[in-house]
């Protein structure tokens, strides 16, 4: 398996798709991916939503005189038994969470720094099946996968937008799309967040491959990165007057007090090694804490040096997070699955290396971990399950 991400989608270079279409317009691409194959059958995508663990949903849109269904997974083979003949949608999420092979192909899109990658959701429709038109705060590459699918685009939409009236599902009000293409297997379509849309299955088995992006709401930045520095605060640090002016009067909360007051809050809030700290742990929380992937029994460092050095292949946990950022001294600060951890510059190159590929093998990987302090990472990833070891034979 090839995990390096994508040069090219379809033509264009993906300097090009980044410099005119991320996070600004929106992009049909024909043949995106050269040599895509689907990831599994429809067969497999519902038994994964059979799962008590795995998070779906299936969706019946208007039918003679039936408004929207929605249905939360998991589902049992009479869930399937009974639906209509057209114009339902299953809709799986995370299947990168559960399927190595998906984690894999999400690797395709990672000239988008992995950590604003959220998940891969696939969705199979009958015949008119969709979830109606509707928007998403995040950008999405709408992969078809299998069959034909209709996507009607355009608009940009916000929580003021008006939506249709007591439905499970938020679909956007007297809605009328700008565009309309048909999209093939191997087809996406790329839309930043907001933009309308509405994707219809022509015909039966169509599957489509979201892969969805993340930004954090300036809410939760606030309120998290605020409560993350509270914590850290000292009950001394108070607001400071020193430079009090004597007031016409007393009962005024002066202009020269809130400047007072912004001031201290900009000076508590500015430092970019502290928005680092708490960002990098923000970004590698799982999607489902519930999730614990820690292994059975844990190893040393010793044991898993020798294993690997025998042949075995480390891999990252499908659905745990990674990401790095540097500190002053030549070392970084490594997050996985929202915990932090301080690595000297020793440690540093198998951190990126990790953090870069979901899979390390071979001479390559011994020589990153000749050194003790790049050892007591693996050892510490390996126990809290963020990391697994795979082809055990050699
Ligand atoms: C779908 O796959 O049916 C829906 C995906 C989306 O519109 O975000
Ligand atoms: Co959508």
């Amino acid at each position: 398996m090839n995990h390096a991400p994508l040069t090219h989608l379809g033509d264009m270079p993906i300097e090009t798709f980044l410099k005119e279409y991320w996070h600004k317009k929106p992009c049909v691409i024909r043949n995106a991916l050269p040599d895509f194959e689907p990831l599994l059958s429809a067969d497999e995508l519902a038994g994964l939503a059979c799962e008590e663990e795995v998070e779906s949903r299936l969706l019946i849109g208007e039918q003679q005189g039936h408004s929207w269904q929605l249905k939360h997974g998991p589902f049992d083979d009479d869930a399937f038994g009974s639906l209509p003949e057209k114009g339902w949608t299953l809709l799986v999420q995370a299947v990168d969470h559960w399927l190595p092979e998906a984690a894999d192909f999400l690797d395709k899109f990672r000239f988008v720094p992995s950590w604003r990658m959220d998940d891969l959701m696939i969705s199979y429709a009958v015949d008119e099946g969709g979830v109606g038109a509707h928007y998403d705060n995040y950008d999405v590459f709408l992969v078809q996968a299998e069959g034909t699918r209709r996507w009607e685009y355009g608009g940009l939409f916000d929580s003021h937008s008006e939506l249709k009236p007591d439905l499970p599902v938020k679909i956007i009000a007297d809605w009328a799309p700008e565009e309309v293409v048909e999209l093939n297997a191997g087809d996406i379509l790329y839309l930043p967040p907001r933009v309308g849309h509405n994707g219809t299955a022509v015909g039966d088995d169509c599957i489509t491959y979201s892969v969805g992006f993340r930004a954090p709401s300036m809410q939760e930045i606030l309120r998290d990165y605020t409560d993350y520095l509270g914590e850290r605060m000292l009950p001394e640090q108070r607001y400071a007057d020193a430079n009090l002016a004597l007031q016409a009067n007393s009962g005024e909360i002066s202009a020269a007090a809130i400047a007072q007051l912004k001031a201290q809050l900009i000076a508590s809030i500015e430092k970019e090694e502290n928005l680092a700290q708490w960002f990098g742990k923000a970004m590698t929380e799982p999607k489902y804490a519930e999730i614990d992937p820690a292994p059975e029994e844990e190893m040393d460092a010793e044991t898993l040096v020798e294993m690997l050095q025998e042949g075995a292949v480390l891999r990252r946990t499908e659905g745990c997070r990674f990401a790095w950022t540097a500190v002053g001294d030549g070392g970084v600060t490594l997050f996985a699955d929202g915990a932090s951890f301080p690595c000297p510059p020793a440690a540093v190159s198998f951190v990126q290396e990790l953090c870069h590929q979901r899979e390390l093998e071979g001479a390559k990987l011994v020589a990153l971990l000749n050194d003790p302090a790049a050892q007591a990472m693996l050892q510490i990833l390996y126990n809290q399950g963020s990391l697994y070891l795979e082809n055990l034979d050699g």
